[in-house]
């Protein structure tokens, strides 16, 4: 039987570009930094990334993107004076996994030279309760009697996009723990990585050269002996320890985790993994490969959600390397965050309060970018301070080699609303307005202020319009009335005035302090003008459509693929001035079909039906956050079919890494946690027919035709539900720790669910 909790390969060539996918593929990550699934042996060319969360920096006019740290877990073997690596040895045997359960990666790869086999394991974690740790199991054994060297430590050489990014590298030995250190170009901070060894066998000499501190190990190997060793990184960083020396700091880090042992490493570790997967596991009765493809998609959430108390977020491309800057998108908000609202809202409080930290750069933006904008315009790519990182000329050309003007920094709007939508959600879902208190309240107001300083108000139509945007589909730029941003404005200001509302009567003190920091009393007035007067397209009264912004519908209506087949070169980017798409219908990704998923309760099953049939077939999926909104809304309207398609599409993607890796000329290559949340949304909320608010949790189950039975976890006010579904009945079970009653509604009955107490509810399936 197939297990459902590892993933692996015996592939190791495949060139560039194979190596490059598996390194996202078989990536680990802890949070703090990503490490991608490459080998022990491998240096820059083969796309080693010891990624950083929340550490940036900018070589001259170069895109800033995340640093990467010098890499810890390296290592390499030489049998009888020759190197041996998988890429220029003779390789009889090659095996690598990933394993979910307790996020370790492990090789095991076996060499032929000379009549000898010599094999070479090992096994490596990024710690999960020390977020600064790494830790390599790494064994070595020949069938014959042999000279074997081994070079371990730490390699200075690091693969950067646009980098170099760590300048004056040094290079130490001390307390027998190798240092690397190098310093950030741009803001002078010092990155720092350390490595100690537990070791009891060979000669140990030392190594400075070609940027590898390095120990160099020499022995004698009898035949059939396994020799084994452990090595423990630490990646430091001005981040961590502002201002202090950050050298002992590390240096401590390492000992304390020699001393403590691997075997206690790993026990920790795993125990933190067992503490995620009790909560966030969703398991699958029935079908393997979508049980697989969403632990796999979870797996890659988990691994990268922000470390408690960093105020970090999580970039588009993750941990997987510098792609797309590092920077956060509405990605988070809308694709991401669901997930952990859902299952770990001690997570979900962390994306949150990242946009609380970077609100002040929100403001700058709104001050510089715009004719008069005012309160928090959110950065379309967001790294650590706020300000944007997307530039005005965001995709080379691949023709003439030129970067095209692209708006998705300048009227990519929806942004601020995004933001304000999921920490209204978070409230509503968790109940507990801290988060509001804490800033949460003040990214509101000032998003609302934001889009009022942004709306036109047209006097003749006696309402507000909001003009001159991008919506999701960036095929279509500087539009107007694009549905999508209409709403998500017109919903900050219904958002804006009820948190005024509910803080009135509960916080009123903290109110009035807001309300004066941020001098916006005589705002609330127009918040609630607009909230009335925002014009959104609304459904045709004929067809039931919404055009997705004025003159869509007088477009070209060519098919996607007749447009695909015009393209003259396969990377070519078809939106910016003169795409093929812009004069066209075809639209990059789903946008009144993500509205009306994200405002499901407000539309009609036969209004989603009718856009998703009209918008659909015009959907070029260009964007891996595409498939999973169409998914979502066919489950709305009971085409389970196609919705498990996409489902699976989306799920799938970074398992089976077929994603294109150039959008124009730039370098893409990397995983997709906005597909990875949209797999579990679809799952949960669509299949599972999950719609929870601030009054009660609605289950509406949709089961696909595949899964006999479905369970997931579910958080909701501080309280925990484990929920069962089958093709007949729903059970829900509240542990005895649980602190309220809730009230729930499954399949359309009022369901008791108290503390310690399970019940079961049977519902009709959908017909197919
Ligand atoms: C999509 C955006 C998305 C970005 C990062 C783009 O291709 O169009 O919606 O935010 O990728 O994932």
């Amino acid at each position: 039987m197939k297990n459902l909790w590892e993933i692996s390969t015996t592939e190791y060539a495949g060139g560039k570009e194979g190596v490059m996918r598996r390194g996202n593929v078989y990536q680990l990550a802890n949070g703090y930094m990503g490490y991608r699934g490459t080998l022990d042996e491998f240096g820059p060319a083969e796309l080693v990334g010891i990624t950083l969360a929340g550490i940036f920096d900018r070589v001259g006019l170069a895109w800033r993107e995340p640093v990467n740290a010098p890499n810890g877990g390296y290592t390499r073997v030489s049998l009888d004076g020759v190197e041996r690596s998988v890429l220029t040895s003779k390789v009889t045997r090659h095996h690598q996994t990933l394993h979910l359960a307790s996020a370790r990666f492990e090789r095991e790869t076996v060499f032929s030279a000379r009549a000898k086999k010599l094999t070479i394991k090992s096994a490596r974690f990024l710690s999960a309760d020390t977020p600064n740790l790494g830790v390599i199991q790494y064994s070595v054994s020949c069938d014959k009697a042999a000279n074997i060297t081994i070079r371990t430590g730490i390699d200075g050489n690091i693969w950067d996009l646009n980098g170099p990014h760590l300048l004056q590298l040094a290079a130490e030995k001390r307390e027998g723990v190798l240092l690397v250190q190098g310093v950030t170009n741009e803001n002078a901070k010092r990155v720092l990585v350390a490595e100690a060894i537990d070791l009891n066998f060979g000669e140990e000499t030392h190594e400075w050269q070609d940027q590898r501190n390095l120990r160099v190990i020499r022995w004698q190997a009898e035949a059939g002996q396994t020799y084994t060793f452990h090595k423990y990184f630490a990646v430091v960083t001005d981040n961590d320890l502002a201002g202090k020396p950050i050298e002992p700091a590390a240096v401590k880090m390492v000992l304390k985790a020699k001393a403590l042992g691997h075997a206690a490493c790993l026990e920790k570790h795993r125990a933190e993994w067992a503490k995620k997967w009790e909560r966030c596991d969703v398991q699958i009765e029935g079908d393997d490969e979508a049980q697989l493809a969403l632990r796999y998609s979870i797996f890659q959430l988990l691994i990268v959600a922000p470390v408690a108390g960093s105020a970090n977020s999580i970039p588009a491309r993750a941990l997987s390397g510098q792609v797309y800057k590092g920077a956060i998108f509405w990605d988070t908000e809308m694709f991401m965050f669901p997930f952990f609202l859902h299952t770990y809202p001690e997570k979900a409080v962390e994306l949150m309060r990242y946009r609380i930290k970077t609100l002040d750069g929100a403001r700058r933006k709104a001050r510089t970018e715009g004719p008069g904008y005012r309160g928090a315009f959110y950065a379309w790519e967001s790294q650590e301070t706020g300000d944007d990182a997307c530039s005005y000329f965001n995709i080379g050309d691949p023709f003439t080699g030129r970067d095209l003007r692209t708006h998705f920094r300048d009227k990519q709007v929806h942004i601020s609303g995004d933001v304000a939508i999921a920490l209204w959600e978070y409230f509503k879902l968790t109940g507990d307005d801290s988060l509001l208190l804490e800033g949460g309240a003040e990214v509101i107001l000032e998003c609302a202020r934001f889009y009022f300083s942004h709306a036109y108000f047209k006097k003749e139509k006696g309402r507000y319009e909001i003009l001159d945007v991008i919506g999701p589909d960036e095929y279509h730029e500087c539009v107007n009335n694009n549905a999508f941003t209409s709403m998500v404005a017109k919903e900050t200001f219904v958002i804006a005035n009820a948190m005024v509302e509910h803080l009135r009567k509960n916080q009123p003190k903290a109110l009035r302090a807001l309300v004066k920091k941020i001098g916006i009393s005589r705002e609330l007035a127009d918040f609630r003008e607009a909230a009335r007067l925002l014009y959104v397209p609304a459904p045709d009264s004929k067809t039931g459509v919404i055009e997705q912004f004025d003159g869509y519908f007088k477009l070209r209506d060519d098919t996607v693929e007749e447009l695909k087949s015009r393209m003259v070169h396969p990377n070519e980017y078809l939106g910016a001035g003169q795409g093929l798409a812009v004069p066209t219908k075809v639209i990059k990704q789903a946008d009144v079909v993500m509205m009306l998923n994200l405002f499901k309760t407000r539309y009609s099953a036969k209004i989603k039906q009718a856009n998703w049939e009209y918008y659909e077939p015009r959907t070029e999926h260009g964007s891996s956050l595409s498939a999973c909104a169409y998914a979502m809304v066919a489950a709305e309207f009971g085409d389970l079919d196609f919705a498990y398609k996409y489902f699976l599409k989306t799920a799938k993607i970074d398992l089976e890494a077929k994603y294109k890796v150039y959008v124009g000329t730039v370098f893409m290559g990397g995983s997709h946690p906005a597909a990875n949340g949209g797999a579990w949304m679809t799952a949960v909320l669509g299949f599972g027919g999950v719609q929870a608010d601030e009054n009660r949790v609605v289950i509406n189950p949709r089961l696909c035709a595949q899964w006999q039975t479905f369970r997931f976890y579910l958080a909701y006010k501080g309280d925990g539900f484990r929920i069962k579904i089958t093709k007949t009945a729903v059970t829900i079970s509240s542990p005895s720790t649980n602190v309220r009653r809730h009230t729930m509604l499954v399949a359309g009955n009022k369901t008791e669910c108290a503390p310690g107490a399970s019940v079961t509810v049977k519902y009709r399936p959908t017909k197919q």
